[in-house]
């Protein structure tokens, strides 16, 4: 019976060598990551934490730890698992064979060897300083090679295509790896280079902006159009519209990096120029929550009886939510208060864990058993990894922003030095504990994910060749 079902899956997609090779080690990173995340988080609440030895002191000091975690969220996990979806999902929406299977693989040995050895770097105090690009120049040209293996492979595959429509999720995914090249050259090669003080702000916070908006974001808006249509059944409310937020985001998102720098060391008209552009990006946005709501239409019960489609329905719901915050901050006003607080980091964690983290979780439960040719393991787990995560982040989320807040009026109100500095921060301490709390939340629903995981591939139950799951592999 495993037999001809694997018989049947295995004619779409090859290639599923890489993918497994991408999503195990995206796993890796994942937990690898959130440990990190936390150890800050606890360092915060009580800075002698994990300081015994003078070796422990320089390792898992703040400034090495954070940077370290923030990559290893942002490149290990989220990068490495965009790459398996990708290499997954092109094939299967060209109908045809990846390209190269060997190419496949080499991508993902060396992409995984530069990333470990690069954070590695990163840890023992080999860094450039310079948030989201800490990694030094030989990992960044590593980085750079993969993602113009990777985008050749699909292209190739794309150019041997047995589908004459290129359906929107291919829009998205090759334009989001062609940015991220462009975009990893251009911050982490020529920003080393153009001098120092607000140039180089410029060109930093363009290569920081657009590493998130025109990767992550684009990457993961893809990843969601993918699995809508197959997760409730229905096709896509409006191709159309699909497009409007394609094109939008493109236009507009790269002109955002200097909403970053609002109140600070550039011309004001720089900054208004920033500004009006993130109030521009409401229209994708909107498109992709318009087309998730229209899609849903007369179907929403099935949230309830799946839980891929909860897990992508909230990470849609966060998106949303994080691009009200976004253009609202981006304002002169808030921006004023909020600027260098808490609040910034309750917005970080929003789209890149409460919106994108569980769109690729939807993702491997979707992928896992059409490589793996087993059902997940447990439901059950897959619930408790949802509840917990998305608990865990609203707990962290709304320490904050609540805390981002307080700080913001209490600096306002001069409390920046001496006495007046350690009063406010003893007034944030209990939401530095309400973080810790929520991310070991947070932390205790990927262990189970990894776990469910696990478990399917060893031992989930097999395949049969009658199974609905083989109507469904494209
Ligand atoms: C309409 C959409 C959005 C707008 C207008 C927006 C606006 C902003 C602004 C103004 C800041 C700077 C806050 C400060 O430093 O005071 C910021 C920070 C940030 N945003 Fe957004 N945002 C949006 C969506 C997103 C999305 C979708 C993501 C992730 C995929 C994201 C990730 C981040 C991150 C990681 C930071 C922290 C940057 C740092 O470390 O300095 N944002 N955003
Ligand atoms: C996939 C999940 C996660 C992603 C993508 C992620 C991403 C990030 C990013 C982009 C930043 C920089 C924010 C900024 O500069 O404003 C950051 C900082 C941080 N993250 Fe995470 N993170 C994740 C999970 C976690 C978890 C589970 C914890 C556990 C508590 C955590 C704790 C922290 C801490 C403590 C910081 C430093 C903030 C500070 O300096 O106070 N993160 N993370």
């Amino acid at each position: 019976m495993a037999q001809s079902a694997t018989t049947a899956l295995s004619a779409y997609p090859k290639g599923s060598a890489t993918v497994k090779f991408f999503f195990y080690f995206s796993l890796f990173y994942l937990l690898l990551s959130m440990v990190m995340g936390l150890i800050v988080a606890l360092k915060s609440v009580n800075p002698d934490f994990l300081t015994g030895s003078r070796f422990l002191q320089e390792i898992l000091s703040y400034g090495r730890l954070r940077p370290t975690h923030v990559n290893t969220a942002v490149i290990g996990w989220q990068t490495t698992a965009f790459l398996g979806i990708m290499f997954y999902g092109v094939p299967v929406l060209a109908k045809a064979p990846l390209y190269s299977e060997k190419m496949g693989m080499f991508t993902a040995v060396y992409w995984n060897l530069n990333y470990i050895i690069g954070a590695a770097s990163i840890l023992s105090g080999y860094q450039t300083g310079v948030e989201y690009a800490e990694m030094p120049l030989l990992f960044d040209i590593g980085v750079v090679i993969c993602v113009v293996l990777t985008f050749w492979n699909l292209f190739q595959t794309l150019v041997r295509r047995n589908e004459r429509m290129l359906y929107v999720s291919i829009w998205y995914w090759m334009a989001s790896i062609m940015f991220l090249g462009i975009v990893y050259i251009i911050g982490n090669i020529p920003a080393g280079w153009a001098g120092s003080g607000a140039a180089q702000m410029g060109y930093y916070y363009f290569y920081m902006h657009n590493i998130i908006g025109l990767w992550i974001t684009v990457v993961g808006v893809g990843t969601l159009y993918y699995l809508l249509p197959k997760l409730s059944d229905r096709p896509i409310y409006s191709h159309k519209l699909s497009l409007i937020g394609f094109w939008t985001i493109a236009a507009f998102y790269v002109w955002n990096g200097p909403h970053h720098l609002i109140n600070g060391p550039i011309p004001v008209w720089l900054m208004k120029a920033g500004i009006i552009p993130s109030l521009l990006l409401l229209i994708p946005v909107w498109s992709v929550l318009a087309n998730v709501i229209g899609t849903m239409k007369g179907v929403w019960y099935k949230v309830s009886q799946n839980a891929p489609l909860k897990f992508l329905l909230t990470g849609a719901l966060f998106y949303g939510l994080a691009c009200i915050q976004g253009p609202f901050q981006s304002l002169m006003g808030p921006h004023a208060i909020l600027h260098f607080t808490y609040w910034t980091v309750g917005h970080a964690h929003m789209p890149l864990f409460g919106g994108f983290s569980l769109i690729q979780f939807a993702a491997i439960y979707y992928i896992l058993p059409r490589i793996a040719y087993r059902h997940i393991y447990s439901r059950p787990l897959m619930n408790w990894h949802y509840w917990l995560s998305v608990l865990g982040f609203i707990i962290f989320g709304f320490a904050m922003w609540t805390a981002g807040i307080i700080q913001g009026f209490e600096w306002m109100d001069g409390k920046q030095l001496g006495a007046s500095f350690v009063e406010m921060m003893q007034s944030l301490h209990i939401f530095l504990i309400s973080r810790a709390v929520g991310g070991s939340l947070m932390f205790l629903g990927q262990i189970i994910f990894v776990w469910n995981v696990y478990k399917t591939v060893k031992s989930g139950r097999l395949i049969e060749a009658d199974d609905p799951i083989l109507r469904k592999t494209s």
